[in-house]
């Protein structure tokens, strides 16, 4: 159903003042999107608003850890005054991603984790890190030469204004994009681009958007992650996610290796040489 121009601007900007969304100033390209999406399977207001209720929550609330990003802030300004170690800085962000439960779950793996995927690719000198949470707190874990570039995307401001500060201290040729990357795709050029844990929650809210986003990217490898094993832990769920990837690339003249690092599948989907 068309839906007035006026109740979509009333909608965006009551998710946008909301106690549980004000402070993660999400971008109004996703809320529209969402809107618009929506839109077409509501038949009234009322589904509209439930509709659009629920999809911003699956989005964006399984992802709300309690974390105080200006207080970490802070505390990364000190870390860096400090002049920490490496082990320090390990330690450090080791800290931080065990408040957020997708990096929380790679702790026990991280060597294995970044070693079967530069194995794999090899040495990136360009990364676009997409959906990125705190998956950029591995950096440490990552070899990577000084001059490489890291982009990371992500909706949730808070999170990348505290990114910013960790690459400005430590990794000064990365940054922290407030970008939704399924309606703004990146155009950005790269080696690579890391798609960890969220290929499955992608493809929930757009489904065929894994396909439109992979076919957009500008990337010679494409290197997905999704978990191997349900929350729980007690069901497989590799055969259901390497049918939700190979589905995504049927077709297409690309080239898909698999790998298991702890309990995250990896896909790795080589565009072109
Ligand atoms: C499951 S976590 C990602 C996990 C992370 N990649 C990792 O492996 O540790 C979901 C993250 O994706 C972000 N996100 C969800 N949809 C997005 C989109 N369309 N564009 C950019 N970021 C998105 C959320 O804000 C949240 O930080």
């Amino acid at each position: 159903m068309n839906f007035d121009q006026t109740l979509i601007d009333t909608l965006i900007e009551e998710a946008q003042n909301s106690r549980k969304y004000r402070d993660l100033d999400i971008p109004r390209a996703t809320l529209l999107d969402i809107l618009t999406h929506e839109s077409q399977r509501s038949n009234s207001r009322k589904e509209l608003e439930d509709k659009f209720r629920k999809s911003l929550h699956n989005i964006i609330a399984p992802y709300l850890e309690d974390i105080n990003y200006p207080v970490e802030t802070v505390a990364l300004k000190n870390l860096h005054d400090q002049n920490p170690s490496e082990a320090d800085l390990k330690s450090w962000c080791k800290k931080r991603m065990s408040l957020h439960a997708s990096s929380r779950e790679r702790l026990p793996y991280l060597d294995t984790f970044y070693q079967t995927i530069t194995a794999a690719i090899g040495t990136p000198n360009t990364i676009l890190d997409l959906a990125c949470a705190l998956d950029p707190l591995g950096l440490p874990w990552i070899s990577l030469s000084q001059s490489t570039r890291f982009l990371a995307y992500d909706i949730h401001k808070p999170r990348l204004l505290f990114l910013q500060t960790f690459f400005n201290s430590f990794y000064p040729n990365a940054s922290a994009i407030h970008q939704d990357i399924l309606t703004d795709i990146p155009t950005q050029s790269a080696d690579c681009a890391f798609f960890f844990k969220e290929a499955h929650r992608l493809e929930k809210r757009r489904p065929g958007g894994n396909r439109v986003l992979f076919e957009g990217l500008d990337v010679k490898w494409l290197v997905v992650s999704l978990p191997a094993k349900d929350l729980a832990g007690h069901h497989s769920l590799q055969d259901y996610h390497s049918t939700l990837i190979q589905k995504t690339i049927q077709g297409k003249p690309w080239h898909l290796t698999t790998s298991l690092a702890g309990d995250e599948l990896l896909f790795f989907i080589q565009k072109h040489d």
